[in-house]
């Protein structure tokens, strides 16, 4: 086999294996064999998950295979399976920060939403509406668990401005998250500091809902939730200035007017106000990123859907990846003079783009 040939018989296994990952990960499968956490039989893990077993047979063939489930036999020589624990640590949700696992989910969730879409916009060039994408707020959430859970109010918030911010936002500030989502991030920070008040902008209403109802479940009386379109908030002038901190957590590049959003930021902010804009860690240009990590999987969820959601309302179609030097670009744009751009420790997907308001 010449290696391009070995190259695309990998490529098939492996985008095979993505969607079978994504199933079990869905069928919470592999917590289950954690749980478990020893060699079982394909009936042990159907009575343990309550999953048929004939799928579960069929699914087994292909975790074996792929070498992600080890094969071993019992006395009585019937099939036994075990989730290793080092597969185990990126494969369920309570791996936190390491959970690889919600991701197997992503490229054939936005398949199933949205493969004939894609097709006709190679014929079209038209956007995409985000209500084409119907469980993709929800999944958002999931992975903004995955990944606020474990790391923002420990790892992220204390990283900011040399542990200052922290200070700020015991004592009492006014934050805003914009492009907010289901609220995981906001609602975390509104309970990690009640003295605080916390404002969520979101232009997706069934999404806010859920960042509402949570709030209420916890009992937390120092945030609300705006429906606001990002590229409009100059014309609300009750945000003029009202804000110490905005956070925006990889929610500028799929807006439509991304300008304007970060415009509209720039006004919302107070003298000596702080911007923390999280998104996708690349480079503008495709030759810089020839050694990203991840940058078919990046690409591809960019095409699937960041790029044909900003393509909307004669968009700007950023796209996922952007890049650095565009992100640079777009912050001085919108005002920002002193822009930082730092690594972050606990998530190794994003950079985060400081940016400072000192004299208006
Ligand atoms: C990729 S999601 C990120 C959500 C959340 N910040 C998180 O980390 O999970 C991007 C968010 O931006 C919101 N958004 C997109 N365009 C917007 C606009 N014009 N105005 C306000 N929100 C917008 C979407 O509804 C979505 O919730």
């Amino acid at each position: 086999m010449t290696e391009f040939a070995q190259r695309m018989t990998d490529i098939l296994n492996n985008g095979a294996l993505n969607l079978a990952m994504a199933i079990g990960y869905k069928n919470r499968i592999f917590d289950v064999l954690k749980d478990l956490n020893k060699p079982v039989t394909v009936s042990e893990i159907a009575a343990a998950s309550g999953l048929n077993e004939r799928y579960l047979g069929e699914w087994l063939g292909i975790m074996v295979t792929g070498k992600i489930i080890e094969l071993s036999r019992t006395a009585d020589g019937e099939d036994a399976y075990f989730l290793p624990s080092e597969h185990a640590a990126f494969l369920t949700r309570t791996s936190g920060s390491n959970n690889l696992g919600v991701y197997t989910q992503e490229i054939p969730l936005l398949t199933s939403c949205a493969m004939e879409a894609v097709n006709n916009g190679f014929q079209t060039g038209e956007g995409i509406p985000f209500s084409q994408y119907p469980d993709f707020q929800q999944f958002m959430g999931q992975l903004a668990n995955a990944k606020h859970r474990q790391g923002l109010i420990a790892d992220f918030l204390p990283s900011v401005d040399n542990g200052k911010l922290l200070a700020r936002l015991t004592e009492g500030v006014r934050v805003c998250d914009l492009g907010c989502g289901e609220g995981v991030a906001l609602n975390l920070m509104a309970d990690a500091f009640p003295k605080s008040s916390f404002v969520g902008i979101d232009n997706h209403e069934d999404a806010i809902r859920v960042g509402r109802f949570e709030a209420r479940d916890m009992g937390l009386s120092n945030v609300e939730y705006k429906n606001q379109n990002a590229a409009k908030i100059d014309e609300n002038k009750g945000f003029y200035q009202q804000f110490d901190y905005i956070t925006a957590f990889d929610a500028i590049h799929d807006q439509s007017h991304p300008l304007e959003a970060l415009k509209g930021v720039y006004s919302m902010l107070a003298p000596g106000g702080l911007f923390s804009m999280i998104d996708i860690k690349a480079y503008s240009n495709h030759a810089d990123n020839l050694d990203h990590p991840m940058g078919p999987f990046l690409y591809t969820v960019s095409m699937m859907h960041c790029m044909p959601v900003g393509l909307n309302d004669n968009g700007t179609g950023l796209g996922m990846m952007w890049g650095r030097e565009q992100a640079e670009d777009m912050l001085k744009e919108a005002g920002f003079e002193s822009i930082e751009v730092l690594e972050m420790e606990h998530d190794g997907f994003n950079l985060h783009y400081l940016c400072c308001v000192e004299n208006r």
